[in-house]
């Protein structure tokens, strides 16, 4: 019988040398890390070891690694937060767990029960609750991360796995705040395609994605859009999903519109709290609420129609980002700001949705897990 990964087996290690918490100006993201990570060895034959919560380092891993080879390594990003009413919340974290054995069934590393690293998350971040800040923007970054470490060249299935979960103390994701972002569409490069990985968070999704960000920036862009296929589909916007706000001159209403999950999109967290909200609180009479596709050209034609109303992105590092404008070709494709401001009137409601269910002033369902 293989041992399940199991919680109440946690032992830990306390770091002697505690940290004092930075003050919020200085909190860059992923850029330091808590005292403490929580690691747990995995294999074939006898399934998950002990949890170990122990201080922050480097560890050891042979140079075959499978890891370092054949990109045996998944992640997930999510997020604790300092309440209004000073208590420690996650948000929707079996969304997380979920979405993590899903990349773990796709890469041949081991599966788990995602309440049992729920529990053992909780134990970490109480260690060093002390050092997640307060104030809205502010939370603990929690990388959750699992990597095939078996000792070969061999093309396998790892018989050995390490899941570990490190925290970064975090402030907004972009050093300009929130703050509208140009993009420019990417029309040489794809980020996922039918039957591919893109709806898994594999670190092997990200590296390509990087050069297309870079050329972007060099043209004076913040972000690069993806688009997909010879329609050239709106997919994701860098790291996040992407949606967009219409009016509809023949219906009278707005349309809030994303990619559908066709195996080619990242289910975002936020995405799903967007999606599920924006249907609960907005009125049907004067909303529609879409998951379909939309092309780059239908994007085009809308904003010169005047019917392109909002463009953001969302995600776990940034929550929501606005869109001000697209490079498309020799186009560049404007989406308006309401007067005065950095955002769109959704972009911002929906941000401050999300935010005031973080930090504990609204509270919806059982999203917040203290
Ligand atoms: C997110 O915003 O959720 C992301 O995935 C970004 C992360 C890779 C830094």
């Amino acid at each position: 019988m293989k041992t399940p990964l199991n919680s109440s087996n946690l032992q830990i290690t306390k770091n002697p040398s505690p940290s004092r918490p930075r003050p919020n100006d200085q909190l860059q993201f992923g850029k330091t890390f808590t005292d403490h990570m929580l690691i747990v060895e995995w294999n074939a034959n006898e399934g998950w070891g002990n949890p170990q919560i122990k201080p922050y380092g480097p560890f050891s891993l042979d140079p075959s690694s499978v890891v370092f080879h054949y990109g045996f390594e998944l992640f997930e990003g999510m997020k604790a937060y300092r309440t209004v009413d000073n208590k420690i919340t996650l948000f929707r974290p079996d969304k997380n767990m979920k979405r993590m054995n899903e990349s773990a069934a796709r890469i041949c590393l081991p599966e788990f029960d995602g309440n049992e690293l729920i529990k053992l998350i909780g134990k970490l971040i109480e260690l060093d609750k002390h050092l997640i800040p307060q104030g809205e923007g502010y939370s603990l970054y929690i990388r959750p991360t699992m990597i095939g470490t078996s000792e070969t060249l061999s093309v396998v299935s790892p018989d050995k796995a390490l899941l570990y979960v490190i925290c970064s103390p975090v402030g907004p994701y972009y050093k300009t705040g929130f703050k509208a972002v140009k993009l420019e569409a990417t029309d040489y490069a794809t980020r996922a395609w039918p039957g591919g990985c893109g709806d898994k968070k594999l670190g092997a999704n990200y590296a390509p994605c990087v050069l297309p960000q870079l050329v972007a920036a060099q043209r004076g862009y913040q972000q690069n859009l993806w688009l997909f296929g010879p329609e050239k589909n709106i997919t994701e916007v860098g790291t996040m999903n992407a949606f967009f706000v219409f009016s509809n001159p023949n219906t009278g209403k707005n349309e809030l519109v994303t990619a559908p999950l066709d195996g080619t999109i990242l289910p975002g967290v936020t995405r799903d709290s967007i999606l599920e909200l924006a249907r609960k609180r907005l009125d049907p009479h004067r909303w529609e609420i879409n998951e379909r596709y939309c092309t780059i050209f239908e994007l085009s034609e809308k904003s010169k129609n005047g019917e392109l109303v909002e463009a953001f992105g969302s995600g776990t590092a940034a929550i929501v980002s606005p869109i001000k404008e697209i490079g498309w070709k020799n186009e560049k494709i404007q989406v308006p700001l309401s007067p005065g401001e950095e955002t769109g009137p959704f972009t911002k409601e929906a941000a401050q949705w999300i935010l005031d269910i973080q930090y504990g002033k609204v509270t919806q369902g059982n999203w917040s897990e203290t």
